[in-house]
């Protein structure tokens, strides 16, 4: 079977000087002089792209006209050692072809520099940028590495459902699923729901985590990997309401397993990022963040502070720092709780444990003190919770009775009763939020640059 043409990468890993190649890509930009033209071509496997210099004496004037910024070329000719700076080989044409035009009035990157608000506008286009090149590159790499740190641990993935019944959260911020017409009838809502396609109501999921729990509960350890939906209407930085989640789930592991695990992910998929990715984190680090790199290592060095919130509140408390909301035990921590505590007083990653029952979901463990449960919520500077998770509570009349208190309809959940009926044990598991975590190592600050395309209120562009 003849192999496929080469990637640009693929050229400048293994091509040798007189070699005759075949190159193909986009046109990034273009120079000229007297007799020469010289194309900065790039296909997307690689930052720098690989540049061919074309003799204009021997090609059609129209041909090397119509090769503009943003066309796609192929092209055919020797590669030779680049007397230009920056490159180590070119490629000198010999055959050239324009395989598609872009009109240079109308193409939207005709120049270099435009503002990450504006590439937002034309998400279809600016995958064909340096930056967002990097941070999709970045993006494959992650999701690797996810994978295989789960599959050398002995994790098995699990592929939980997107169309999910019940709110698992409690967030109540769940987008419904229906093909009612979207003017029904006015009918009683019983008769309109028996009459959808499940015959109840149907929603988009907000996590995998209770389905995973069931995964947990007999293969002892697994993890979901997949899109999750929340329809909060936050417009931040780091909120969609279409992002990313990975869940592991593990059976026998109490709180503090789970964080070990979690220290130990974070760590690893920076280390895989860092050594995968140089040439496009180097390019991140020149545009959006000069001490990305340093900070991802200094990362890597140290242990993950970890603090109760008990102590975290004290500690706000006694900060001195005018906050806008007033730390007091009780409440949730915050963002600028969670940026004191990681950006100024830890420096760095933090893990905190033990928040007041009230505040958390009703599936985790209830602690001694009858206040607080088993939860852990892992804080970046930057950023802020990347992680939460928690022990699950395996102790079937502690959940029943904290369903009970927080109105939660058990009939829907009688499966998720079923997995503390029947062989229950303790476990525990975390939901990463990829495109936060992301954000963090590609120094991007906002979570809506480093996914394909956001869905936030009001905007579903592309
Ligand atoms: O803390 P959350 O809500 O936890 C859960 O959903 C648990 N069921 C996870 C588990 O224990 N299996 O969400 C987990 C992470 C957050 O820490 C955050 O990183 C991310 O998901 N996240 C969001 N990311 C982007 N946009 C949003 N609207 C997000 N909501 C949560
Ligand atoms: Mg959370």
């Amino acid at each position: 079977m003849a192999a496929f043409k080469p990637l640009i990468r693929e050229i400048l890993a293994s091509g040798t000087p007189g070699e005759t190649v075949e190159v193909q890509g986009w046109v990034r930009s273009r120079r000229d002089s007297k007799t020469v033209t010289f194309l900065m071509l790039n296909d997307g496997s690689n930052q720098v792209g690989l540049q061919v210099v074309a003799d204009t004496t021997r090609f059609p004037e129209e041909l090397i006209k119509a090769i503009t910024t943003g066309a796609a070329v192929w092209a055919q000719g020797r590669l030779v050692e680049s007397p230009g700076s920056g490159q180590k080989l070119e490629v000198q044409a010999d055959a050239l072809q324009l395989v598609g035009a872009a009109d240079p009035q109308s193409y939207p990157l005709q120049k270099k520099g435009h503002s990450l608000d504006f590439l937002r506008t034309i998400p279809h286009l600016r995958l064909r940028t340096n930056t967002f090149g990097a941070v999709f590159r970045v993006r494959h790499h992650l999701s690797q590495a996810i994978h295989r740190f789960f599959d050398e641990r002995g994790f098995v993935w699990l592929h939980t459902p997107i169309i999910a019944g019940s709110d698992a959260e409690g967030a109540g911020a769940m987008f419904r699923v229906t093909t009612l017409p979207v003017l029904p009838e006015q009918k009683p809502l019983e008769e309109l729901l028996a009459e959808d396609f499940f015959g109840t109501e149907a929603r988009l999921t907000v996590s995998g985590q209770l389905q995973a729990e069931a995964g947990a509960l007999a293969l002892s350890r697994v993890y979901t990997f997949g899109p999750t939906f929340r329809a909060e209407n936050s417009n931040t930085t780091r909120h969609l309401a279409e992002f990313w989640m990975v869940e592991p789930e593990a059976a026998f592991f109490d709180l503090q397993d789970n964080i070990r695990l979690a220290e130990e992910f974070l760590k690893y998929l920076m280390r895989y990022v860092l050594e995968r990715c140089p040439e496009d984190l180097a390019f991140l680090a020149r545009h959006y963040q000069a001490d990305l790199i340093t900070r991802l290592q200094a990362c890597l060095e140290a242990s993950f502070a970890r603090i109760t919130y008990t102590d975290a509140i004290r500690l706000l408390e006694s900060s001195g720092e005018a906050f806008e909301f007033k730390p007091q035990w009780g409440m949730d921590l915050q963002s600028e709780h969670e940026k004191y505590l990681a950006e100024k007083y830890f420096k760095g990653p933090v893990v905190v444990t033990d928040y007041p029952k009230d505040i958390k979901a009703f599936y985790m463990r209830q602690n001694g003190d009858g206040l607080t449960v088993a939860a852990m919520d892992i804080l970046f500077p930057g950023i802020g919770e990347v992680i939460g998770g928690s022990q699950r509570e395996e102790r079937l009349e502690y959940l029943q009775q904290r369903m009970r208190e927080m109105h939660i309809r058990s009939e829907e959940l009688e499966w998720y009763l079923d997995l503390r009926r029947f062989g229950s044990v303790p476990h525990s598991g975390f939901g990463m939020g990829v495109e936060r975590f992301l954000a963090y190592l590609t120094g991007m600050s906002n979570v809506r640059d480093v996914i394909l395309s956001a869905r936030t209120p009001k905007n579903i562009a592309f």
